[in-house]
């Protein structure tokens, strides 16, 4: 999709924004799949109403983008533009026992930032890929952490009322993998409230965390971490991995041989490809224990 009336292009300096034409969405997400489109970087965050205003007016249709480590793009030229938030400095603040943390901000540079200053309690979340606010709006979680447990106010462009809105922690609901926030809420910045605890103390669990997170994870591969949610009482990983698809592939999407809910762009997948090994994966579980898995993953479906 490309940005063509001249009045919105010329506007969005102004607004504190950058235009980029033609972006491959392969080389924004961690999967390296996804088609080209015009890209808003967003620096000025006060702006965002009147941009989205302005953007809706005019009839050109957007998507958030985040880290692009949970995200699946369809190929070829999108239907939407994309934004994203820029990433600030500092993009974390410590306040006594609080953490202002900007949306753009590294989820793994959060974590260790906060570490230095004696704050703890996050180091699960220490090998999870993608920016704060995109942990925020699906609550991540590892290793018995979710971030969500943090959150004491979120400030949030609010889709329904067009505004940005400061929410307490209270106001929003964190589920497995899930919250409350609405499709088009943008995540601006979070205030986390952590315990004290000693830096080495938080350094021990970070490198525990870390050496599970290598014993069974492909790190260093092209991956969306895992694919499908777990059902209540079952594990999406072991049920695909007793199937014996680990490693069953279509064309180069592979189910990963080292963890089965872990889906591998091993070179040029296309995002039909990796639907298709979604699929087929899908009804492979449902026809033999009966759980039909809903996927973790955001796809944008064109
Ligand atoms: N298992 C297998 N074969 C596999 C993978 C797993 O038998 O190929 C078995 C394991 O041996 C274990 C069980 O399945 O008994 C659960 O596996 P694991 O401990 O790896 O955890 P998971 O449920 O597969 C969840 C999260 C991960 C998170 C880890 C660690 C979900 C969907 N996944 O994985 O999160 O890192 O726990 O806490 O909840 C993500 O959200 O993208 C993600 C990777």
């Amino acid at each position: 999709m490309r940005i063509e009336d001249p009045q919105v292009v010329s506007a969005l300096p102004d607004l504190g924004a950058e235009l980029r034409r033609g972006v491959a969405l392969s080389e924004l997400t961690s999967l390296a799949i996804g088609g080209t489109t015009d890209l808003v970087r967003i620096r000025e965050r006060k702006f965002l109403p009147v941009l989205v205003d302005m953007l809706d007016a005019t009839g050109v249709p957007h998507r958030l983008l985040g880290g692009g480590s949970n995200l699946l793009v369809p190929d070829g030229e999108l239907p939407w533009v994309v934004l994203q938030l820029a990433e600030l400095e500092p993009g974390v603040r410590i306040e006594g026992n609080s953490a202002i943390v900007d949306a753009a901000a590294d989820l793994g540079r959060t974590v260790t930032t906060c570490a230095r200053e004696n704050l703890g309690g996050m180091e699960g979340l220490i090998g999870v890929p993608g920016s704060v606010g995109g942990a925020l709006r699906m609550n991540a979680g590892a290793y018995g952490t979710q971030i969500g447990s943090f959150v004491r106010e979120v400030e949030v462009y609010r889709a329904e009322s067009r505004h940005i809105e400061t929410l307490r922690g209270e106001e929003v609901r964190f589920d497995y993998r899930h919250t409350s926030f609405a499709p088009g809420d943008i995540m601006l910045s979070v205030r986390i409230e952590l315990p004290s605890k000693p830096y080495e103390e938080i350094r021990q669990g970070i490198r525990i965390s870390n050496e599970k997170r290598r014993a069974s994870q492909p790190l260093n591969q092209k991956s969306a971490g895992c694919i499908f949610k777990n059902p209540p009482g079952a594990s999406a990983g072991r049920m695909i991995d007793e199937l014996g698809l680990k490693g069953h592939r279509i064309e180069d999407a592979m189910v990963s041989d080292r963890h089965a809910n872990f889906f591998i762009n091993t070179g040029r997948a296309t995002c039909a490809q990796m639907r298709q090994l979604i699929e087929y994966v899908r009804e492979r579980v449902r026809n033999s224990y009966g759980f039909e898995l809903e996927e973790e993953v955001i796809y944008w479906k064109a």
